[in-house]
């Protein structure tokens, strides 16, 4: 579309604005300084300064819309807000946004947000203040508002427009899990108006703004979720569905969206201080600060696999058993060509199985599941090694084994494809030796279960090449997981830190302590699950493996000993410490948790924590905290390991000064 040379009408760094010959505004948000979209206070002030202005000489419309390619609003700027322990300065900045977006929602004239990419956050509170919503049908085109996942609540209008717009259910589901929605789903639910093609979205929101429908208004039957009595009902269900899965001293952020909601009509401000749905309860505890800094480790492990550099697009898995058909599986998922080779074809059918349910649950669409198993190609004779930009290795945990593999595939394959193994306890320098060209090996160390499990360890060994190890960082970003750098050291960082702890739990077992209270202990301390059914879950064998590799001298706890000579093997044999009925283990409700339990559960992994840091095994104390949050599953809100070690000893320091 073609716009008339209307010279900018003011100078703004973040925003500019330019009107067509219909005296449709086009206001362009394309943050100064920065890659992404964000609301920071600079850019909220233009915007104020942008309403003033179209106020006083109304245009027929407003479209508002992204400067940049990646995206409309990713949010509020997480590190203006991420800093604010100070309830005033937070209901100030909350007072800025809301009223602002109350200005733009009393406008005289149309408006209309224009969503292609993600839309998160105060962007769609921002969107939400808008008359109409036009979302672009792509798949990077996400709506969502995610702040209960950094602790804090929406406060810009969000927790009372969604649901004025959708419903109360739909919203609160929104709201409580963070998770965003496609386009089509926008259009659906009523979030959007229509859901366009790219190239017809200027159009379409032109279309929409001079036609001026009336706005959406919710159907009856949604209508009647936003009554008190329906409100009370709807809130009381969410919290118990909201209490399964995080305590409310842990994780305050949820309980008082569904209560802003219930008791305030959505207003952040209107809950009074000493309100447990305040802003000031929700400062009160480190909770949104450490889950902050969780966000600000994701991205920097994100960032560690931002490389130049040849991508990988095609990827050859050895061994086609628990972790090397998984990992296989998910690579076709994320769209990477995979050939996946065993010892003959039954060995390979459960895994092409395994692939065909994850991609059935992923990815729904009949011809994007068909397209995926396409990508996946057993392959029992590995004649995808001579193409491969990566090969990994995830057969038998055995050095000579591996060696000739290796010594093989290095024969085969491109002279720069990047060679990685699985590998769990074996010294990567024990298998490189078997290499030609040792400086091409690197590891790259899967969780189980793959697809959920983000981390991936990407080993150095004493002689892999530094750009072997970036091109692998960025081929684990590449499939959506977040790369960790470590050294390559018995247990690495992950199965280091969290040895300890479950062997400490298992020899609680042993003294005859409830498997039912140590876990309680552990979830008490904000563990997503405790140690004993964890241990259940990653397998007693691999434990015992595990334990004995990085035990030293300590004996491994017996009960685990006992188990494992019976063949009772946890989850997968359906026994264990527990007995597993359709995957979830039989427990008793814990008669008692021993006071002290989960300090002494916490503490040696904490204690690992900081021997791995000084060991160099990671760069630094972030990485250390990264890996155990997303690798070990170590308590989000509490913000990894060392940090916790950090806030424990400054609480002993500032009683200390008390006293
Ligand atoms: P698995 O026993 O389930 O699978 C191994 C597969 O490799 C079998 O299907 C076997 O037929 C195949 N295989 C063996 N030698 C082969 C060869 N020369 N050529 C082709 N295929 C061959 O083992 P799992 O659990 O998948 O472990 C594999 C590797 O991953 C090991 O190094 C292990 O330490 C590591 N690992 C395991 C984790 C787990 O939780 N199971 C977690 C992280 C790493």
């Amino acid at each position: 579309m073609k716009m008339d040379d209307v010279p900018k009408t003011m100078a703004l760094a973040n925003w500019s604005v330019t009107r067509d010959r219909d005296n449709l505004a086009w206001l362009v948000f394309d943050r100064a300084d920065a890659t992404t979209n964000t609301l920071s206070q600079a850019a909220l002030a233009e915007l104020r300064t942008v309403l003033d202005q179209l106020a006083s000489d109304p245009p027929n419309g407003l479209v508002i819309r992204s400067g940049k390619a990646n995206g409309f609003i990713a949010g509020a700027d997480v590190d203006e807000f991420g800093e604010i322990d100070d309830p005033e300065v937070a209901r100030a900045l909350v007072r800025r946004g809301s009223d602002t977006f109350e200005q733009l929602a009393h406008a005289s004239f149309p408006t209309l947000a224009l969503i292609r990419g993600f839309c998160l956050g105060g962007g769609l509170e921002l969107a939400l203040a808008c008359r109409y919503r036009v979302v672009v049908d792509e798949p990077s085109t996400r709506l969502g508002l995610p702040e209960v996942m950094l602790g804090i609540v929406p406060g810009w209008g969000g927790i009372r427009r969604l649901p004025r717009l959708i419903g109360g259910p739909a919203a609160l589901d929104m709201l409580l899990t963070g998770k965003t929605v496609d386009a089509r789903k926008a259009k659906r639910l009523g979030l959007a108006d229509e859901c366009v093609p790219a190239r017809i979205m200027d159009n379409a929101a032109r279309g929409v703004l001079l036609a001026r429908p009336a706005p959406r208004r919710l159907p009856f039957p949604l209508s009647l979720t936003l009554l008190p009595v329906s409100r009370r009902f709807i809130a009381r269900q969410a919290r118990k569905q909201v209490a399964r899965r995080a305590r409310r001293e842990h994780y305050p952020a949820p309980y008082a969206i569904i209560e802003l909601w219930e008791r305030f009509d959505g207003d952040a401000l209107a809950a009074p201080a000493g309100d447990p749905a305040s802003l000031a309860a929700l400062l009160a505890t480190p909770t949104a600060r450490n889950l902050i800094r969780v966000f600000h480790l994701q991205e920097r492990l994100k960032a560690l696999g931002k490389t130049e550099g040849p991508a990988v697009s095609r990827v050859h898995v050895v061994g086609g058993g628990t972790m090397g058909g998984d990992i296989a599986a998910w690579c076709a998922l994320r769209g990477l060509t995979v050939t996946l080779q065993d010892q003959n074809a039954e060995r390979l059918a459960p895994a092409v199985k395994r692939a065909a349910r994850l991609f059935g649950d992923r990815l729904r669409d009949p011809r994007r599941i068909r397209d995926a198993m396409d990508r996946l190609i057993p392959d029992v004779r590995g004649d995808g090694i001579a193409h491969a930009d990566l090969v990994i290795e995830a057969i038998f945990e055995n050095t000579e084994a591996k060696r000739k593999l290796f010594a093989e595939v290095e024969a085969r394959a491109p002279h720069d494809t990047i060679l990685a193994t699985n590998t769990s306890s074996i010294p990567l320098e024990e298998i490189a030796s078997a290499l030609r060209d040792p400086r091409r090996l690197i590891g790259l160390h899967f969780f189980n279960p793959v697809a959920r499990m983000m981390l991936v360890e990407v080993v150095a060994g004493r002689d892999s090449d530094p750009a072997v190890l970036a091109r692998g960082a960025a081929f684990v970003r590449a499939i959506d997981k977040l790369p960790l750098p470590v050294k390559s050291a018995p247990g690495f960082l992950v199965n280091r830190v969290l040895a300890p702890y479950l062997m400490t739990a298992m020899r609680c077992v042993d003294e005859g302590i409830a498997p039912e209270a140590i876990d309680e202990a552990a979830v008490a301390f904000g563990m997503p699950m405790g140690p004993i059914e964890l241990a259940d879950t990653v397998g007693l064998d691999i434990c015992l493996a595990v334990g004995r590799m990085l035990g030293g001298e300590h004996q491994a706890p017996r009960k685990l000993v006992e188990h494992v000579e019976a063949g009772r093997l946890g989850k997968k044999t359906g026994r264990g410490f527990y007995t597993w009925t359709n995957g979830r283990p039989q427990k008793q409700a814990p008669v008692g948790v021993p006071p002290g339990l989960s300090r002494r559960l916490v503490d040696p992994l904490v204690a690992e924590a900081q021997a791995a840091l000084a060991e160099g095994i990671v760069a630094d104390a972030d990485l250390a905290d990264a890996g155990a949050i997303f690798g070990a599953g170590f308590a989000p809100f509490r913000g990894g390991p060392l940090q916790y070690a950090r806030a424990a000893h400054d609480a002993v320091e500032s009683a200390e000064r008390v006293v």
